[in-house]
């Protein structure tokens, strides 16, 4: 098999499906990606709330931007700019056209060659940097988010977070909590908090954190249900609606069960700043 090779991946990726279907997870459809990016922004706005960081008047650098699902996020919340950078030509292209007042570059975030110099309040790097699948180049990505930083950036990242290594895959490589905090740290960046984004929804590639075998069984089974949709897919319009209704429900199961739990089975929003940031609690 060929070598990941990131731009070209991506591009022929994007090219092919130009939305959340496309940059989300891949095969499950538009209308059940739509609720999983449902489920990101409740994760999102709970997580800024409770660290209390206000977007108003805030200059924002999106990594990673894809579709530019988050814009529009950061726009309704007053952000004073939005900068978004992607590996592709396609997203930064489209999002050019679609967003006249904010800037996009395509730039490759784990180069050494990254040539932005401004500083950044807010950075967020959502579902990108575990498709950075070699570990120097990981590393610079953090070394090149420290350099985007100043002394109060916040920095929002989604991952898994994983509590046990798992082998890397061809665009993909989920790292551990540890791992994370390691190549952090490295950097003089520290996690402060993070957030279960999923409970059900997602797959449960880290339902070893989960205390009890009978909830690892359960969160198995319902992804195995939920991995039978892209072959409801082939019918078209209904496979799509089926994908609506399972995303629905399970966006409200999620919502109910991440009230009460502290851990998730998947994906995870980490905020990270600098070491010492005054009221900054270490993970
Ligand atoms: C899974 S998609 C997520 C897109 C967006 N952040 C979202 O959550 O909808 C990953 C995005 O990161 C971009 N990407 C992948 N590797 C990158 C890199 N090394 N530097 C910058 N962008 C990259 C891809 O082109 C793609 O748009």
């Amino acid at each position: 098999m060929a070598k990941y090779a990131p731009e070209k991946y991506w591009e022929e990726r994007l090219k092919k499906d130009f939305s959340l279907g496309g940059v989300g997870f891949l095969g499950l459809g538009v209308q059940y990606n739509k609720w999983l990016y449902k489920a990101r922004l409740r994760a999102l706005t709970k997580l800024l709330k409770a660290s209390q960081i206000n977007p108003q008047g805030k200059r924002i650098l999106d990594i990673g931007v894809g579709t530019g699902f988050y814009v529009d996020y950061w726009k309704e919340r007053g952000a004073k700019s939005i900068t978004g950078i992607d590996i592709t030509e396609k997203s930064i292209s489209m999002l050019k056209t679609k967003y006249p007042g904010y800037e996009f570059i395509k730039a490759d975030i784990s180069s050494k060659e990254l040539s932005i110099k401004e500083k950044f309040d807010v950075i967020t790097a959502f579902d990108v940097l575990f498709h950075i699948v070699e570990e120097a180049k990981f590393e610079q990505a953090i070394a090149n988010i420290r350099k985007l930083s100043h002394q109060e950036t916040q920095i929002l990242i989604t991952d898994s977070f994983l509590k046990e290594p798992r082998p890397s895959g061809f665009h993909e490589y989920d790292r551990t909590m540890d791992g994370y905090k390691e190549a952090l740290i490295k950097t003089e960046l520290e996690p402060v908090i993070t957030m279960p984004i999923f409970y059900y929804m997602n797959n449960p590639i880290d339902k070893n954190r989960l205390n009890s075998r009978l909830l690892r069984s359960v969160v198995s089974m319902v992804w195995r249900l939920i991995a039978m949709l892209p072959l409801l897919r082939r019918l078209g319009a209904f496979g799509e609606a089926i994908g609506y209704l399972v995303g629905l429900i399970l966006y409200m199961v999620d919502g109910i069960t991440l009230r009460y739990a502290k851990d998730g089975p998947s994906s995870k929003l980490l905020l990270a700043q600098l070491e010492d940031v005054e009221g900054s609690k270490c993970l």
